[in-house]
Order: C-alpha cells, then sequence, then structure tokens
C-alpha cells in the first residue's frame, strides 16, 4: 500500500544488497524507518521483539530467515539448526512453522549446491503468495460489505469494527481484515471503521495510520468501547484477522477478540475473520485447550510506551512499582461465535464441513 504516494511492502528483497529490508514497526506510527535484516540472529531479533508482526508478516519472514541460512551454509545440519531457532521465536501465529515447514520439506529434497538459489525463490514466491491471497480475501469480503450497503437507506456508512491490526502491515500487503475494508473504499462503498487501540501493544494506532494514509475514514476506540457500541446500533459487522485457526474453525487472534465476539453474538452483529490459508493448523482442532498463548512481558501491561516530543521511544508506568502484570497476547474465540470465514476460496461457516468444503484437499479421510 501507499506511504507517502509511494508504494511499500511490508517487507522486500534489495537484490543489490541482497538482504531482506523491513519496516521497524517499533516506530509506527510516528516515524516510517526502515531496517535491514543482515544475520540470523537479526532475524530472530525483528520477530522476537516485533519490529515485525502479525502471522503472515511473520511467516514471510523466516522464509527469508531459511534463505540467508541456506546461503551461509546450505547443509542439512544447518538449515535444521535455523529452523529450530527461527521456529522459537513467537509461539502461536502458525504461518511461522508453516512457511518454516515449506522451506525446509523445499529445501532438503534438493542437493545441497541448488539449495541456496531455491531458497530465496521461495521466499519471494512466497511473499508474492500472501499479497495474492490477501487480495483475494478482500474481494471475498467486499461482498459481504457490498450486501449491508446496498441494505443501508440514505448512503449511510457501512460501519466496521476491528481490532489489532490485520492491515497490510501484518502481511506483506493488503492486510487480511484490512483488504475488504480497502476494496470497499476504493468501490466507492461509503465506510467508517471503529479501531479498537488493542492494549498493551497498541496495534490498533497501526491500523488508524494505515487508515488514514488511504483516506478511509476511521475513529480510534479504546478496547472497552466494542460492546456499548454495538449495543446502540453502531456496528454493522466486526471483522479481525486471525493468527491460528483449527481446522473445526476456532479462531485464535490478538487479546481481546473474544471479548468482541460475544458481544457481537450477544447484540446480533455479524463476526466475520480473513482467514488466509497458511493461518489454518489442520494439525488442531480444539483452539482453546491445543493453541498455545504466548505470555509477554508484564512489562507491556504495566508501562505504556510512545514518542516524546525527542522522537525516542518512553515508556511511562501506569501502576504503582512491583505491581504483578499478566499478559497474554492471544485469546481464542470458539468456532459457535464466528459468522464465517473469508478466505481467499470463499467464504465458509466457521465448522470442520465448511472449511473441508473448501479445502477438499485437507478433509479428513
Ligand atoms: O502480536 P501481533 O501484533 O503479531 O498480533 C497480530 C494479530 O493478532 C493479528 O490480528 C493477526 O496476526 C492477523 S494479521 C493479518
Amino acid at each position: 500500500m501507499k506511504v507517502n504516494g509511494t508504494h511499500y511492502r511490508s517487507l522486500w528483497w534489495d537484490a543489490e544488497k541482497a538482504a531482506l529490508q523491513i519496516i521497524d514497526q517499533r516506530w509506527l506510527p510516528h516515524d516510517f524507518r526502515v531496517q535491514q535484516v543482515d544475520t540470523l540472529e537479526d532475524y530472530a531479533e525483528a520477530i522476537v521483539e516485533m519490529r515485525v508482526r502479525g502471522a503472515p508478516l511473520i511467516g514471510a519472514t523466516a522464509a527469508y530467515g531459511m534463505a540467508l541460512a541456506a546461503r551461509l551454509d546450505p547443509s542439512t545440519a544447518h538449515l535444521d539448526k535455523a529452523w529450530a531457532f527461527l521456529d522459537k521465536t513467537r509461539p502461536t501465529a502458525i504461518n511461522l512453522r508453516w512457511a518454516l515447514n515449506r522451506c525446509r520439506t523445499h529445501l532438503l529434497a534438493l542437493p545441497e549446491d541448488q539449495r541456496a538459489e531455491a531458497a530465496l525463490r521461495l521466499a519471494h514466491e512466497i511473499a508474492d503468495e500472501d499479497v495474492e491471497i490477501n487480495r483475494s480475501i478482500g474481494l471475498n469480503g467486499l461482498e459481504i460489505i457490498r450486501k449491508i450497503a446496498d441494505g443501508k437507506t440514505n448512503g449511510e456508512p457501512v460501519r466496521l469494527l476491528t481490532h489489532c491490526n490485520a492491515g497490510w502491515l501484518a502481511t506483506v500487503d493488503w492486510g487480511t481484515a484490512t483488504s475488504p475494508i480497502y476494496q470497499a473504499h476504493d468501490a466507492g462503498i461509503p465506510i467508517h471503521v471503529w479501531v479498537d487501540e488493542t492494549r498493551p501493544r497498541n496495534q490498533g494506532a497501526l491500523t488508524s495510520w494505515e487508515l488514514g494514509s488511504h483516506g478511509v475514514p476511521h475513529t480510534y476506540i479504546t478496547d472497552n468501547a466494542g460492546g456499548h457500541l454495538m449495543q446502540h446500533g453502531l456496528v454493522d459487522m466486526v471483522i479481525v484477522g486471525t493468527d491460528r485457526t483449527t481446522r473445526r474453525g476456532d479462531v485464535c487472534n490478538k487479546i481481546g477478540t473474544y471479548l468482541k465476539a460475544l458481544a457481537a453474538r450477544a447484540n446480533n452483529v455479524p463476526f466475520y475473520v480473513a482467514l488466509p490459508s497458511p493461518t489454518i493448523d489442520w494439525t488442531v482442532t480444539d483452539g482453546v485447550s491445543e493453541i498455545p498463548i504466548e505470555e509477554r512481558s508484564a512489562r507491556e501491561v504495566t508501562h505504556i510506551q510512545g514518542v516524546n516530543d525527542a522522537g525516542e521511544i518512553v515508556q511511562v508506568q501506569v501502576t504503582p512499582r512491583g505491581t504483578p502484570g499478566g499478559n497474554p497476547a492471544f485469546d481464542v474465540t470458539p468456532n459457535h461465535l464466528v459468522t464465517g470465514l473469508i478466505t481467499e476460496r470463499g467464504v465458509c461457516a466457521a465448522t470442520p464441513e465448511g472449511l473441508d468444503g473448501l479445502f477438499p484437499e485437507q478433509a479428513r479421510i
């Protein structure tokens, strides 16, 4: 998507420098900083520290990490070591494991002298595929928004609510939950987006920055406001992304998503999940008991972070010193609270049959 008139992806390969470039998202929305990733340690740090974040982007970054590993030493032992090193960076988003497995399987089937070139080609392929998947999710989600718009009188905007940042910054381009939003806006459908701030990391600020850059009308709200807005008929549709969705359609996403789904169900508001197929974990059925939930530093909760007038990142404590903080980063929304899954192949029910119908190659024997 565009930043000050220039089209950017959230990562790109600089062929001249033979190195990956990323947007260091810790500085957004205050500063747009590009960083070169040179070593495997840099790759791991970028993921752990959330310079890059969002399930699809973490996966694409890891694929470039495997490409670097193959260039440094294409032996099977080294690739296995790199796989394990990158795999342990973040536990919840399945795209990381998906990308690492895809790279490892592909490379180990090749002679060592072909692995470096093939690894870089595959990383490009994974990045390009992500863009295409998200574009298709956008087209499928656009039809849902269009239907809601058609049911409105006086050209009132369709009011959407989103949580976290499932935008182009969280993917390679387009975003998942934001792709239908961008496409509806570009198609001239009047929309307005309620953007949850998403404490503690405030990914909503990233979403606001994206939507603002694209001219999409939106309002930044506290995480606690959603239920109130739904109760007063001010939300037509909730749309969120996902970090891992199980084969029966349980949706793991940023902490707080579950509460939005409960409020949506209580107020008859449709709750949709934008789901790229690499985010489906076909090995897991029950999301609540089977998905590992990342526990991040308590400091993210006891302190708030921003940028001061001098442009430095600063943290301010909001609790009494020594207060213990708890920071589960994701939660699971059971499938019965999900109205539909918007995938690149179409929209389906959040059920085993719904997903098997769209992805028959994964269906149970
Ligand atoms: O902790 P983060 O910022 O990596 O979490 C991101 C999310 O939870 C997104 O909603 C999810 O990855 C979907 S992104 C297309």
